[in-house]
């Protein structure tokens, strides 16, 4: 092996400024975080999740006027092709949710025969199509699971509604009937909606900076979003907590599992190093919800976890930690969590995806070579 070692390798690309970006800032010094020039904070108290889409991409919030058309556009596209639907029923119920979700973005893209377009308006008439289909598509796929039939979407509702009513119906004890519990949700989405170059972005913009088209962007984007170390991590932050099961143990859980080396899940952020911006919003809505739906086993897991954790190691939740136990208060099944971050972060990703075409540059690192030094080829009979 070559012995060439070099300090200019930033593995991760961990601290590497890999280009500009008007979205959103990301400022670990003040745990802050804004969506153009917008505190998040100040975007979950007093805008909906579609104000929340369309200053993403419009870079200012929506006038009542705009906000209507906004809302009339995207709900016009909330009807699945047939091809589509036939698909999702194919597929195994085995299959991890965010397979089927990257497989129904893939298929979008067979039937778009202008896929290859860069234009801007095209991208967003993709990411209103996104925002309108991935519910259903994720909602039909809870149903289908459980044997239930399909509830058709309606709309009359906001983006968080009518998937709550898709999966979950419109029944008294349906979430979708009780406006904190839609809005709790709805807050969800706008903390999930956009945080700069996190790896799934990245990937979509990767993907993009080829020229390549937006649907293999958004497919690209979500293999990366599936991971336990992205947004794969609200599921394992659910599955530690049901595993635990007695918030009792959790203290002794987390330290075992720091003897042991592991990671855990919904913990550390590779920007943030002293708290997640976004945690204390999704925090207050995880103890709403909880207060309403006899969660408070989880909120004392919530807290013995994160208290065991702060003092052996003083790493902090990230906003996965009180995403997972919210999502499960609302009734989701654990293997739909990060599905459901896929909605919101179509908004990110799409806004990531027009900034890169509209300001190129092929996105390629280099390499510091560490194999063999250069050899020669030996005949096969003597090697
Ligand atoms: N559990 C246990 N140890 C952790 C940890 C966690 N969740 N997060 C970080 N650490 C440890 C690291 O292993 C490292 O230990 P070492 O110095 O002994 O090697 C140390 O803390 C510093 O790690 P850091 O450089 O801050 O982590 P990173 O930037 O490389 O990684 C994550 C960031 C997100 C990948 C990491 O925190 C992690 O894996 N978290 C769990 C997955 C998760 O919740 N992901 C969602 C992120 S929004």
């Amino acid at each position: 092996m070559s012995s060439t070692t070099t300090t200019d390798v930033r593995k991760g690309l961990y601290g590497v400024i890999a280009d500009y970006t008007a979205v959103s800032k990301v400022m670990p010094e003040t745990n802050s975080l804004t969506y153009r020039g917008y505190a998040v904070e100040d975007l979950v108290e007093n805008c909906s999740f579609e104000e929340v889409f369309y200053l993403l991409w419009h870079g200012e919030l929506p006038t009542a006027q705009q906000l209507a058309e906004f809302n009339e556009r995207g709900r016009s596209y909330r009807s699945l092709d047939a091809g589509l639907i036939s698909l999702i029923h194919s597929l195994p119920k085995e299959a991890h949710p965010m397979d089927v979700m990257r497989t129904a973005v893939s298929y979008m893209g067979t039937k778009d025969s202008e896929y290859f377009t860069t234009d801007s308006e095209h991208i967003r008439k993709v990411g209103h199509t996104l925002l309108a289909q991935l519910p259903m598509v994720l909602a039909m796929d809870i149903r289908r699971r459980k044997g239930l039939d399909i509830i058709a979407p309606d709309s009359s509702k906001s983006v968080a509604e009518n998937l709550l009513s898709m999966v979950f119906g419109t029944g008294p004890e349906s979430p979708a009937s009780n406006p904190a519990d839609v809005r709790d949700f709805e807050k969800s989405l706008i903390l999930y909606a956009e945080h700069s170059f996190n790896a799934s972005t990245f990937t979509a913009r990767v993907i993009t900076s080829t020229k390549s088209d937006v649907y293999s962007a958004i497919t690209g984007a979500i293999g990366a979003l599936k991971g336990p170390l992205h947004g794969g991590a609200n599921e394992f932050v659910m599955h530690t907590m049901l595993a635990i099961d007695d918030p009792n143990k959790a203290a002794a859980w987390i330290n075992n599992a720091l003897d042991n080396k592991n990671v855990v899940m919904g913990f550390g952020h590779r920007v943030y190093k002293r708290g997640d911006s976004r945690v204390p919003s999704m925090e207050k809505s995880f103890r709403e919800l909880a207060a309403r739906h006899d969660g408070e086993k989880w909120v004392a897991m919530y807290e013995n976890m994160r208290d065991a954790m702060d003092a052996r190691t003083g790493i902090k939740p990230n906003l996965d930690f009180p995403a997972g136990p919210a999502y499960h208060l609302l009734g989701f099944p654990v293997d739909f969590f990060t599905p459901l971050f896929v909605i919101a972060r179509v908004a990110g990703w799409t806004a990531h995806i027009v900034e890169q075409y509209e300001n190129n540059s092929l996105i390629r690192p280099l390499s510091e070579y560490n194999g063999e030094e250069q050899r020669e080829v030996a005949p096969i009979e003597k090697r």
